[in-house]
């Protein structure tokens, strides 16, 4: 029977916003029923928003973008504070080429813009080829959506209360990829 070599592993993993239970049932009360039927709506406990994609990582790799994200409250202070800020989720749109319906906001709070650059800043010692394209905060809630012409109108906007963000692993399943938070990191400071 062949070795299997443990650090030749790879993980699909990116860092994400994971909502707490709270922000999560809002999520799924909001996001109920607005789904397509020729869609595919994402699983109701892998809903998250992306922050910075890494791509597949060998455990020396997954070792280094976890201590980038321990660095992260050093490198931007603007984050450490006692409140979390809130991100409000009040905009649907539909992305033709990766065909997702996603939501998302009208208003990107500047905490959230200052998150992201700071892990990208605390990733630069891993040496990870990072995408390149401007940040377009998003929660994709189906796939193999055809348009958005059959959206009806989202309810109330979801605020969502930022105070942590998570390392998230990727498994690939028969018919797409479950989601799994595998660490987490609080920006307040603690104490
Ligand atoms: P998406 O929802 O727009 O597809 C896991 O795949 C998460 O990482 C998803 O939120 C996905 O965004 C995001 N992501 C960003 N860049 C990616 C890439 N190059 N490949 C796969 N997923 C990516």
């Amino acid at each position: 029977m062949p070795c299997l070599n443990n650090s030749a592993r790879t993980r699909r993993l990116f860092f994400a916003l994971w909502p707490d239970a709270a922000t999560r049932e809002c999520l799924n009360k909001a996001l109920r029923g607005i789904v397509p039927a020729q869609a595919r709506a994402t699983h109701s406990d892998d809903l998250h928003i992306t922050l910075v994609f890494l791509g597949s990582l060998d455990a020396s790799a997954q070792h280094c973008a976890e201590q980038a994200a321990a660095r992260v409250p050093a490198l931007v202070p603007t984050l450490v504070s006692a409140e979390p800020f809130t991100l409000t989720l009040d905009t649907l749109g539909h992305w033709q080429r990766p065909r997702i319906l996603w939501l998302g906001t009208a208003h990107c709070p500047d905490a959230l813009l200052a998150l992201v650059s700071g892990l990208r800043r605390a990733l630069q010692p891993c040496e990870l080829k990072l995408d390149e394209r401007p940040y377009q905060p998003h929660l994709t809630f189906a796939r193999k959506a055809q348009s958005a012409a059959a959206l009806p109108a989202l309810g109330e906007p979801i605020a969502w209360p930022v105070s942590s963000f998570a390392l998230v692993e990727s498994q690939p399943v028969r018919d797409g990829a479950r989601y799994r938070a595998l660490t987490t990191w609080p920006l307040a400071a603690s104490g």
